[in-house]
């Protein structure tokens, strides 16, 4: 597990833009963290490091769900906070995303814990890199990285920078 933390919006784009320089299709990115921790900003960060144009607006997900860009690979950014159902998480697809050559990034995936078994995820998710904020003050924000089960991935993503 690898900690950083940051101070601004600027500090957290450029973290999230060094993990996103080092991202490859298929990875799967799991944001955990409260409403305002800066799962949102890290993903601007982290879509320009994975080679979005930096004149692209990514825009938060929260109503329209999934967003696609188009980077180095195609990249998904999703936000699972509206979502209250079994069936509006089944719905929408994120089993093919998941399993597509993209890179997907996931806001409020806590959605996606099984209901029977609480330490899996839906869909057979397991090869994952975890990202958990926590807002220590106003602007101060501490962030953990860990991946899961990604020992067969062929670079490491570790150390960042
Ligand atoms: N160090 C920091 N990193 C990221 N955002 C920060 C930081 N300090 C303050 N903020 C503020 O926190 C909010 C983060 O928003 P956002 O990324 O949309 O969060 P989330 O997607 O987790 O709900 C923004 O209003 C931003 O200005
Ligand atoms: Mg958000």
């Amino acid at each position: 597990m690898i900690k950083s933390i940051t101070h601004n919006t600027d500090e957290t784009l450029q973290l999230g833009k060094s993990l996103g320089s080092k991202l490859i299709a298929g990875d799967l990115v799991l944001l955990f963290g409260d409403l305002g921790a800066g799962k949102t900003c890290l993903t601007q960060g982290i879509c320009l490091g994975a080679g979005l144009d930096k004149n692209t607006y990514i825009r938060s997900p929260t109503f329209t769900l999934i967003n696609e860009y188009q980077g180095v690979v195609p990249i998904f950014h999703i936000d699972l906070y509206r979502l209250e159902t079994e069936e509006e998480i089944m719905s929408l697809g994120l089993e093919e995303i998941i399993y597509s050559k993209a890179i997907t990034i996931i806001e409020w995936p806590e959605k996606l814990i099984s209901n029977k078994k609480p330490n899996e995820f839906k869909f057979g998710i397991e090869e994952r890199i975890e990202i958990h904020i926590f807002s220590k003050d106003e602007n101060v924000r501490e962030f953990t990285f860990s991946p899961v089960l990604l020992s067969s991935r062929e670079h490491p993503i570790f150390p960042l920078l």
